[in-house]
């Protein structure tokens, strides 16, 4: 079988009321539209064509590399013109299977069925039993129970209004016969549009067999219209992450307050607290303790990390038996060795801390380069920056920063080095001595202080 995916993306989304073409809104960090063409590439398909319309630049821009072939619809005239404007690149012999940009969370087993339906010489649509079908095209039946039509809820009796089984919008059939459908489709209809729907009618009166699959999932076929669907699709992208990451291993402590926005790959014994937030593309080791409110964007962490409550890491390397947090910042560039501490309120940007070493309070390290098992007392800055450029702090082995210090790049501390607390330190410190920046202490005997007039 040869396969063609139309999906169809052209739609404004009056109902997001939005800026932002409905396909490019996200669900788990990525658009709506970029979930569809997962599936559609897990099919296999020949090719996949995306109708586009409303915000098409955008939507294009968005996809640059997504090798997908764009249809421009210029005008939404219905689902049927729609699917009308791709047919011309697609060959007779293929199999078209509809999808819908703004179905996000669709998967590739449920619609094998409907293209190998489709395979056999069926038309064959994706449907639903749902309590509450409003807004729905109803599935129509012949007394012998095989499948007469659709019709869109605008157009129904209310005799047909009561039925449940939905049209979820998937349907496929092969490309030659759908040509010849779509192509002599009317828009005489409530809506005055071209309704892909009125297809499965025709291939009836062409004594084409239609057959109905019907999902299993709810979920999987609900459409993204306004914001409270979103947030519900969402909410149901997530728990299918948290089971498949605590099948995994993974303890969740709540998989209803967990977030993975991009990948998760972890080793055994991770246990995540709640309210973690995970982009991109995140490795944890074995043992691994994330704390509550973390952030994780693009990091590798080692075998046995601690990270403590609300920090955030952001394209950074950690090693094994590392300890992070509370309050710490953690931002791009960054590689901590193993062994490493890094405590409450410390920021730490494109810098390079080896084994061992502690930065446990307060402080700004950027561009650096520090040694094993350093010592960086609470409140040391480095001060990379002077104003138009930035310059590197680099710290051996064992050195031992006291205090307060302010390392003004581009600075050296050698190996063994020991610097005063509360140092402006603005020129190399030789190794293995004590180097200290600091005005004399002095104490004026029989001083008073002020007292208030009366
Ligand atoms: C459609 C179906 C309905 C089904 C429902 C499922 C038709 C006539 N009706 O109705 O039976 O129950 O989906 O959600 O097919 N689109 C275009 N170009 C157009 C019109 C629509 O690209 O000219 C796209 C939209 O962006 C959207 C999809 O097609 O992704 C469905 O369009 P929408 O207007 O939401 O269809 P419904 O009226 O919901
Ligand atoms: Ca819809």
């Amino acid at each position: 079988m040869k396969l063609s995916i139309i999906i169809l993306a052209a739609g404004q989304g009056t109902r997001m009321c939005s800026g932002l073409p409905k396909v490019l809104h996200t669900l788990g960090g990525r658009p709506l539209l970029a979930h569809v063409i997962d599936s559609a590439r897990a099919l296999e398909a020949t090719d996949i064509h995306v109708v586009i319309g409303h915000g098409a630049e955008s939507v294009r821009e968005s996809f640059a590399d997504a090798g997908v072939q764009w249809v421009m619809q210029e005008q939404q005239l219905g689902t049927g013109h729609a699917v009308a404007q791709a047919m011309p690149d697609i060959a007779d012999d293929h199999v078209v299977l509809v999808m819908y940009g703004d179905v996000p969370l669709i998967r590739k087993d449920t619609l094998e069925p409907l293209c190998a339906t489709a395979a056999q010489g069926f038309v064959g649509v994706l449907t639903a039993e749902l309590d509450d079908p409003t807004g729905y095209g109803r599935i129509l039946h012949h007394a012998d129970g095989s499948i007469s039509g659709i019709v869109e809820e605008k157009d129904a009796s209310s005799h047909e209004r009561g039925i449940r089984e939905i049209n979820t919008g998937f349907l496929a059939a092969s490309a030659g016969a759908l040509r010849r459908w779509v192509d002599a489709l009317d828009n005489s209809n409530a809506q005055g549009e071209f309704y892909l729907t009125d297809v499965v009618a025709r291939a009836v009166s062409d004594g084409v067999g239609v057959r109905g699959i019907c999902a299993s999932s709810i979920a999987e076929v609900m459409g993204i219209n306004d914001r409270m669907q979103l947030a519900t699709q969402e909410r149901s992208y997530q728990r299918c992450q948290a089971e498949a990451c605590m099948r995994r291993g993974v303890t969740l402590i709540d998989p209803e307050r967990f977030d993975l926005r991009g990948t998760l790959a972890a080793g055994q014994d991770v246990i995540i607290d709640v309210n973690a937030v995970l982009e991109g593309d995140v490795r944890l080791g074995e043992r691994v303790s994330i704390g509550p409110n973390v952030v994780l964007r693009n990091v590798r962490i080692g075998d046995d990390v601690t990270v403590l409550a609300n920090c955030v890491i952001e394209d950074a390397d950690i090693g094994n038996a590392a300890r992070i947090g509370p309050f710490a910042r953690i931002r791009p560039e960054t590689r901590l060795a193993d062994n490493t501490h890094v405590g409450n309120f410390v920021e730490i940007k494109k810098s390079d801390v080896a084994a061992g070493s502690k930065i446990n309070h307060l402080s700004y390290i950027g561009d650096s380069s520090i040694g094993r098992n350093v010592n960086i007392g609470a409140g040391t800055i480095t001060c990379n920056y002077d104003g138009a450029n930035k310059h590197r702090t680099v710290i051996g082995d064992n050195a031992f920063i006291g205090s307060d210090t302010q390392l003004v790049a581009p600075v050296t501390v050698g190996d063994g080095a020991t610097i005063g607390a509360g140092s402006t330190i603005t020129q190399d410190a030789p190794a293995a001595e004590l180097t200290l920046s600091r005005s004399e202490q002095q104490t004026r005997k029989g001083w008073k202080r002020p007292v208030k007039k009366k």
